[in-house]
């Protein structure tokens, strides 16, 4: 994909399936699925079981889907939950990754795993937890792409969204400013429309829509919600 039409996607108002609570025995049925009702981007969630409990997939679960998601005109939004991510990041971006986020609580070198990341050819995103403040992003500004607001701690899906998230993603959209503001964690059409009118523009959504009878149409109701492209 080229560098400008990852961008555009990234840019954009978009809602993204978490494939962490989708049926891993149908997962490019899945994928097609929700694509098929206008997903764009697909987020894969990577767990240690260091950095958080869990341990989820890896780059070869990112690498699986790449062609049919790039082929269906989408991207591959990698969230790296793990301890030093900067070992893994050739990883994921040899297995198809545009964008990949890390936390900046994962690593003392939160600027040069961003800058290794751009070289890399993939879109930078820096990970905050609930309990980290703003200001932790502040001086990483320039070199992030896509600031990712955990909505809830991460670790699993289908946790209840944490009330205060809507204060401060506009607190990180004052303050900051240039980066898509992307929210995960807990978000459903009602959700979605609180963080949607402080500021964010994407929207990862798991067990709201895989774990729903129909996701096609769970997605379509979380992405009118949000006002999503
Ligand atoms: C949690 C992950 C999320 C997770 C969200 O640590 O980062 O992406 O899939 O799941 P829901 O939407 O169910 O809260
Ligand atoms: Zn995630």
């Amino acid at each position: 994909m080229s560098a400008d039409a990852r961008h555009e996607l990234f840019r954009g108002r978009r809602v993204a399936p978490s494939i962490l609570s989708s049926d891993f025995a149908r997962l490019g049925e899945q994928v097609a699925e929700v694509m098929a009702a206008g997903a764009r981007l697909i987020h894969v969630d990577v767990m240690d079981g260091h950095f958080v409990p869990p341990i989820t997939i890896g780059p070869l679960i990112a690498g699986a889907i790449a062609d049919q998601v790039h082929d269906a005109g989408g991207a591959i939004d990698v969230h790296l939950m793990i301890e030093r991510p900067e070992n893994q990041i050739e990883e994921f971006a040899k297995a198809g990754a545009d964008c990949i986020s890390f936390h900046q609580e994962a690593t003392p070198h939160a600027n040069r795993t961003l800058s290794a990341i751009r070289e890399l050819g993939c879109l930078a995103g820096l990970a905050l937890n609930p309990g980290t403040s703003v200001d932790a992003a502040a001086e990483l500004d320039d070199s992030v792409d896509v600031l990712l607001c955990m909505t809830v701690n991460p670790g699993w899906g289908g946790q209840p969204f944490i009330d205060s998230s809507p204060g401060k993603v506009q607190r990180l959209r004052t303050e900051l400013g240039k980066p898509a503001i992307e929210v995960d964690g807990g978000i459903d059409p009602s959700t979605a429309l609180s963080v949607a009118d402080a500021g964010a523009s994407l929207f990862v959504a798991g067990s709201a829509i895989f774990g729903a009878d129909e996701p096609a149409a769970a997605y379509a109701a979380i992405a009118a919600a949000a006002k999503a492209d």
